[in-house]
């Protein structure tokens, strides 16, 4: 086992440790063992990871004297649904879960979610512990205490803020992991180099090639940059009343496509993501606050890593009524008005929260977007 870095999150009373490192299945039972209070333990998790790294982090608790229950939800983003959250409670509750139990949410963004979110309302809330399993989930949805589920009318509508107790981050789940999905996790970690860190923008643009290959030196390090700053990000603004909006550069068109595409996975959401963030990128552009070369820069290394830039990459149709419509329900909507996360350079994004209808769709005009 390497050496495991820990970064802390402080919260006051909500304060918890994410750990970084590789090999650390056999380790989880000791690093929860403050927060454990008798030898029986939950799992939530993900079908697909029945095979692959359940067994191991199973055995590591059954071997530590625990009893094990794990509840399975089918893979994917439908599961953070309310038949999904109603399903899973039954099951912990018929299990015999009790107040001062804890649950583990093992897999990626769609199980920390729905966990965190059943964790914060059964019994009005008990401790939970994110190990995530996706390069995604690892440098942003565990981190931060976000819990969602989706509705009809658009994605994360219904959910709270609910910090778990640590995060345990190992890369070594990661080797399992598709290539459309290692890209979707870079999408996030671009995400943060262009937000808030010019030089680690440059490293990425430098590295693309080493992270795409999962080099486990330059995997740690981007992961650790990642969680850095979302843990900087959200100690400031832990209910996202100001800056922690920042971190949805990308997300506001993002969303709007993901949910539109969702069925049979045409978008994943980190793929979303990266189109959302070249839209943004122009949209700031366009306006005349970021530098052409630097808007071209952005959308570069995004391409280079084989993210979809534009909706002509995707298959599928949408017209820019559709994905207006759907930008409608974003959380950050208010009076009528769309906010976008925009950037004045690399490495400096800012809010712009009075957007207008007829702005997006004038910024769609220019991407011949019908
Ligand atoms: N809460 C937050 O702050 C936050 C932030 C970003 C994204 N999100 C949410 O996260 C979700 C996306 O997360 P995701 O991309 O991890 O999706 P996901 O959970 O659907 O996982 C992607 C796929 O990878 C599979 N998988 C997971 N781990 C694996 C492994 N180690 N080996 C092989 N296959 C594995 C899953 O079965 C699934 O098919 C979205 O719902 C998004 O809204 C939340």
């Amino acid at each position: 086992m390497t050496k495991t870095k820990t970064i802390t999150i402080n919260l006051d009373k909500n304060s918890y440790d994410i750990h970084i490192g590789e090999n650390l299945a056999n380790e989880i039972p000791k690093i929860i063992s403050p927060f454990v209070k008798r030898n029986k333990i939950f799992i939530i998790s993900d079908e697909s990871l029945g095979s692959i790294i359940l067994p191991e982090i199973k055995n590591s608790f059954i071997e530590a004297g625990f009893e094990v229950f794990v509840s399975f939800v089918q893979s994917g983003e439908k599961s953070k649904s309310f038949e999904s959250l109603e399903f899973t409670i039954s099951e912990l509750l018929d299990n015999g879960i009790e107040r001062n139990d804890t649950v583990i949410a093992i897999g990626g963004g769609v199980i920390g979610d729905l966990t965190g979110f059943i964790s914060s309302i059964i019994y009005r809330g008990i401790n939970f512990i994110q190990v995530p399993t996706t390069l995604l989930a690892q440098v942003d949805s565990s981190v931060g205490g976000k819990t969602a589920i989706n509705v009809k009318q658009g994605k994360n509508l219904i959910g709270s803020f609910y910090q778990p107790k640590a995060v345990i981050i190992d890369i070594s789940f990661l080797s399992s992991l598709s290539e459309r999905e290692i890209k979707c996790g870079l999408s996030e970690i671009i995400k943060y180099g262009v937000i808030g860190d010019r030089d680690f923008f440059y490293w990425l643009k430098e590295n693309v090639d080493n992270l795409t290959k999962l080099d486990q030196d330059c995997l740690i390090y981007a992961i650790e940059k990642s969680c850095s700053m979302k843990a900087n990000i959200v100690q400031k603004d832990e209910k996202e009343e100001g800056d922690r909006a920042l971190l949805n550069f990308g997300h506001t068109f993002g969303h709007a496509l993901e949910k539109h595409f969702t069925k049979n996975e045409v978008l994943l959401h980190g793929e979303a993501v990266a189109i959302g963030m070249s839209y943004a990128s122009k949209f700031s552009s366009n306006i005349g606050v970021l530098k052409k070369n630097e808007c071209e820069e952005i959308i570069n290394l995004i391409s280079d890593i084989g993210l979809p830039i534009s909706i002509n990459d995707i298959k599928g149709e949408i017209t820019k009524e559709e994905i207006l419509n759907l930008m409608m329900f974003d959380k950050k909507r208010v009076n009528q008005k769309n906010t976008l996360i925009l950037l004045n350079r690399i490495g400096e994004a800012f809010i712009n929260n009075n957007i207008s209808d007829k702005e997006i769709i004038d910024f769609f005009n220019t991407e011949n977007i019908q």
